[in-house]
């Protein structure tokens, strides 16, 4: 849930977002939930915030609907198969009407919205012997258009349909759509909103993957997760590997789940990162707040020595932060003591959102190597909790007090929180 508290949390967003585009790629069925109507308020605030909105919609569920209706029946639902005349005309059918449904949804907040010649498509052609017929790819995305409409604050909405050179109309998959129209708009963010919600493993939630992750998923345990929530997990890898820096899978059943997933650590869905949007940096002033909020629960539980504001920002030089998302999710420090050529590992600290992803360890390491940089023979930690995750995690072993430098000694006796001492030889 997202409170009025949070609203310095969005704000500190909004640079970061403004006049950029979010493609925002919806199955057809989340246009008929009862929820539709808050994401079309959660899209009109991303667009208050100067946020570039384009909307690419399915139509599967309302073509399945339509059929049964007619009592025809489709060749095909999702436009990955074999698309016949009549299976086409009933697309055309049932898209248009989302299509609109959209569009007056966006006019009910005050949105305009507009529908054009987004896609260029060829058809998907004889695939293994079998001809696709009416079933496209995209050959082209109309960037000019698409870009003309952002510029005039109108939200394009863009249907799983498109036409070739001569007119034809071709029956699209939505979720390879978005990954086109995200590509050619530069998107900073796509975002999948389908009733599934979020990848599971079994009963695992997966909540941050990196591409290479997410294809070690595909490739090995694609039989553990539902069916539904596979082409989503295809088209976001496909995507990233492609240049838009991150996916997300959301569950478009769940109330503010927009607006959390963007604005917030605690997203509710499945974020498919490329790698370098994940990443070890030395920590800025403007740091000290988040580092400051991340080290809290830790703080509170005795894990880690409160600090002030003022104490990080004197050190800041001092500390580093891991990033997901250009968003700091865990910390660590690395003080020396020249003199003795030792360094103290401090403030290591999760986010617990984010816990047992190697993130811990992976900062360890990173603080060692920059211990070694500074010219430390050894490093040492003082954990009241975690020392066996140093110990059986990190290599380092159990010392005593006597290995302190003299002035953390000497706080140490001070603070009496009768911390472990452990230590690594570099
Ligand atoms: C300790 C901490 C940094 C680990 O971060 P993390 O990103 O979850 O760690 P990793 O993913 O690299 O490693 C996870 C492994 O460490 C183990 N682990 C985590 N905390 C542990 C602890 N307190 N004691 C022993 N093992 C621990 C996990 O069980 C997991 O084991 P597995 O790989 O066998 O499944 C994190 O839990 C934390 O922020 N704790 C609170 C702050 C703190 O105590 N900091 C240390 C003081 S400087």
């Amino acid at each position: 849930m997202l409170h009025l508290t949070d609203l310095r949390e969005i704000l500190r967003y909004v640079p970061k977002f403004r006049d950029r585009v979010f493609v925002i790629a919806m199955d057809g069925a989340v246009v008929e939930d009862e929820n539709f109507s808050n994401l079309l308020l959660d899209i009109a605030l991303l667009r208050s915030l100067r946020v570039g909105v384009a909307l690419v919609h399915g139509a599967g569920h309302q073509i399945k609907r339509l059929a049964e209706q007619t009592g025809q029946a489709p060749s095909n639902i999702d436009g990955t198969g074999v698309t016949d005349a009549p299976t086409l005309q009933m697309a055309l059918t049932a898209a248009n009407r989302v299509t609109h449904e959209v569009i007056e949804g966006l006019a009910a907040v005050d949105l305009s919205g507009a529908y054009g010649h987004a896609l260029v498509a060829h058809p998907a052609g004889i695939i293994r012997g079998v001809d696709y017929q009416m079933t496209g790819r995209v050959e082209r995305v109309n960037v000019a258009m698409l870009q003309a409409l952002l510029e005039h604050d109108i939200v394009p909405v863009i249907p799983p349909l498109g036409c070739d050179g001569e007119g034809r109309t071709y029956r699209l998959n939505s979720d390879a759509v978005a990954v086109e129209v995200a590509r050619a708009l530069r998107a900073v963010k796509l975002i999948y909103l389908s009733a599934g919600g979020i990848v599971r493993r079994g009963d695992e939630s997966l909540r941050q993957l990196s591409v290479e992750e997410a294809q070690a998923l595909l490739t090995g345990a694609r039989a553990e997760i539902a069916e539904t929530m596979v082409s989503k997990l295809e088209h976001a890898v496909r995507a990233a590997r492609e240049g838009v820096p991150r996916v997300h899978i959301i569950d478009a059943k769940v109330e503010e789940g927009l607006l959390a997933e963007v604005f917030s650590n605690e997203g509710v869905g499945t974020l498919v990162h490329a790698n370098e949007y994940q990443a070890i940096r030395r920590a800025q002033k403007k740091d000290a707040r988040s580092i400051l909020k991340l080290i809290q629960a830790g703080v509170e539980n005795d894990e880690l020595v409160r600090r002030t504001r003022q104490e990080i920002e004197r050190q800041i030089g001092e500390y580093f932060v891991f990033e997901v998302d250009a968003n700091p999710v865990a910390c660590v420090a690395v003080h020396p003591y020249s003199e003795q050529r030792k360094a103290e590992l401090a403030c290591l600290c999760v986010d617990g959102t984010f816990e047992n992803q190697g993130i811990g360890a992976k900062l360890t390491h990173y603080a060692e190597a920059q211990a070694r940089a500074l010219g430390a023979a050894e490093l040492f930690c003082l954990s009241t909790q975690a020392f066996n995750f140093f110990v059986q995690k990190g290599g380092f072993r159990l010392g005593t007090p006597d290995d302190l430098p003299p002035a953390r000694r000497e706080r140490y006796e001070r603070t009496g929180r009768k911390s472990l001492v452990l230590t690594k030889k570099l």
